[in-house]
């Protein structure tokens, strides 16, 4: 039996984190053989470069957008081949917190080409696509307020701000990149409103999932 891959997508602040882990509780508390994970950042040298590409650095040195791109794509070639492949091929239900559509929504955003994203893409993903993506939708001035209050709360301690602290238009961008994919994919990808309560985004998040995990022969009732 192959498994089903699962994508959580939208800006920072959108809520993937809690919605990836109730959806993993949920999906766990029916028996399901459940893998999460994450990019960057789902293997020993995601950890590394997720490292690398998120926090602030000192050189002062602007990366040039490709150089940034192809740091999160050897993130993506290593935990396609040692985490997405094999557990799809060994019958998993995968949850990554970010894939391919974050790199064409930031790095698009950042003003990578289209026609280099699809190259890259064409080369590490060799035709491989979630089955379901989930896009939190929220407006990033919202988003971005949030993740002030959390890394406040982490009283400063908290590295990863590189592309937190980027201008409030650039994650406008983003937003907008994101909308545009959902627009290209409806079957893959299923829009969700975030700013909804949390309870009301995870029971539109299931609404999308059940069918998928039943259709693929998994007992989620
Ligand atoms: P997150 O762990 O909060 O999702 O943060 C990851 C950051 O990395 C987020 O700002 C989006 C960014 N990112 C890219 O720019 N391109 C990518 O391909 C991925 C996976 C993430």
């Amino acid at each position: 039996m192959q498994g089903v891959f699962i994508t959580i997508e939208g800006v920072e602040g959108s809520g993937k984190s809690t919605q990836l882990l109730r959806l993993s509780e949920h999906l766990r508390r029916l028996g399901l053989p459940v893998v999460v994970s994450k990019e960057p950042g789902g293997t020993a040298l995601g950890r590394e470069l997720r490292r690398l590409l998120l926090e602030r650095h000192d050189s002062g040195e602007t990366w040039c957008s490709e150089a940034e791109l192809l740091l999160f794509y050897a993130d993506r070639a290593q935990h396609l081949e040692t985490v997405i492949r094999p557990s799809l091929a060994g019958g998993k239900v995968i949850l990554v917190d970010r894939f391919e559509d974050s790199t064409r929504a930031y790095q698009g955003a950042s003003g990578v080409a289209e026609a280099t994203l699809d190259r890259l893409s064409e080369l590490v993903l060799r035709g491989l696509r979630p089955n379901l993506t989930v896009l939190l939708d929220m407006d990033p001035e919202v988003s971005l307020q949030r993740v002030e209050v959390r890394n406040l709360a982490l009283g400063g301690e908290f590295a990863e701000t590189r592309f937190d602290e980027a201008e409030l238009d650039f994650h406008r961008r983003v937003r907008n990149r994101f909308l545009v994919i959902a627009q290209n994919h409806p079957n893959r990808v299923a829009l969700v409103p975030a700013r909804d309560p949390v309870d009301q985004v995870e029971t539109a998040i299931w609404v999308r999932v059940a069918p998928l995990l039943r259709s693929a022969g998994f007992g989620v009732d």
